[in-house]
């Protein structure tokens, strides 16, 4: 995100939608569902219900689910942002696999009564499984619609119960130098953390992500599980998740740490202030000729604009 202005992103980066149309339409003639216990374990190819990762379903739908037009599978698996691959959008696409996500635990911690430490499998049998579709506006002013499979993140802070003093949580993600090239890097200071406040992160609203498309989520967009926080920019939602902490202070995330001036600790989406360096007024749907006009809180001031009351979003952004 230091790197590119979002001018600098070529057409040629975006993917022609018709291309993975037709195997859309066949995930969605099949049906999604062939029982995710069953395959979640299995390794990526035993299983094909359409792009190549075991299928997750049968999935319930979301009310909090956008009926926009969907993002391509390739467009959402091929442009992404894992700076531990690299920095290039292709890069997670292209080093990714290199990654184990099995065998893969999470510890909890922190200000909480009952610390744990839970297998992928477990978190995946906290609560049934959604299919969200969300925006996610990345504050390189481009845009996504992404079709989420998931669960309430709360399901899974529950577990450990929380504490009085428990303000914020911390998420730290996987910095495997052997596996990500990008961690050898200097450009951002490893492991990647983020953080929320404790009311953002049991918002209904913010998914523990372990899918898309109905099928386990590829590697390079956070396998096993991350984080989707689809009013905030993009980079809160962490990807390939191993600690979560509670704490009593605000978190320091990676990118705030980079370069306080330009990644704050909420990182609201919010078209009125703009990016030291561009403007946030507007984004780029990834498919779409064009900009459109960049919604506040990204269009979900419904739900989360309340948590927010009395507070100077221009101050605290
Ligand atoms: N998580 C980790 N661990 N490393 C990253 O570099 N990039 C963030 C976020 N989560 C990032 C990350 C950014 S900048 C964005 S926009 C989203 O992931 C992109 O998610 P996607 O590639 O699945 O669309």
């Amino acid at each position: 995100m230091l790197i590119r202005h979002p001018d600098d992103i070529a057409p040629s980066e975006i993917t022609p939608r018709a291309l993975f149309d037709g195997r859309r339409d066949f995930l969605r003639h099949a049906g999604l569902g062939v029982g995710a216990a069953l395959l979640y374990g299995a390794l990526p190819g035993d299983a094909h219900a359409g792009y190549g990762n075991p299928s997750l379903g049968p999935l319930q739908k979301s009310p909090f689910s956008t009926d926009e037009k969907l993002n391509d599978y390739k467009d959402i698996t091929n442009y992404c942002n894992f700076y531990e691959f690299g920095t290039d959008k292709t890069d997670p696409a292209r080093y990714a696999q290199r990654m184990k996500t099995r065998p893969w635990t999470v510890s909890i911690e922190g200000l909480v009564h009952k610390p744990k430490t839970l297998a992928i499998e477990d978190v995946l049998k906290l609560a049934p499984l959604e299919e969200r579709i969300y925006r996610l506006r990345c504050v390189e002013a481009w845009s996504m619609v992404i079709p989420w499979v998931g669960m309430p993140l709360s399901a899974l802070l529950k577990q450990v119960e929380p504490l009085g003093s428990a303000k914020y949580v911390e998420f730290t993600t996987l910095a495997d130098a052997k596996t990500m090239p990008g961690v050898n890097s200097r450009v951002l200071d490893w492991p990647y953390v983020e953080g929320l406040r404790l009311d953002e992160a049991m918002h209904p609203l913010t998914l523990i992500a372990v899918g898309l498309y109905g099928e386990v989520l590829p590697n390079q967009n956070g396998a096993p599980m991350r984080l989707v926080v689809p009013w905030k920019y993009g980079f809160k939602s962490a990807k390939s998740i191993v600690r979560i902490r509670f704490t009593d202070k605000e978190p320091v995330s990676s990118w705030t740490a980079a370069a306080p001036r330009e990644y704050g600790f909420y990182s609201n989406v919010n078209p009125e202030v703009d990016h030291p360096r561009w403007s946030q007024a507007r984004e780029r749907r990834l498919g779409e000729f064009g900009k459109r006009k960049t919604l506040m809180f990204n269009g979900y001031g419904d739900q989360v604009a309340s948590l927010y009351t009395g507070m100077d979003l221009k101050k605290n952004y």
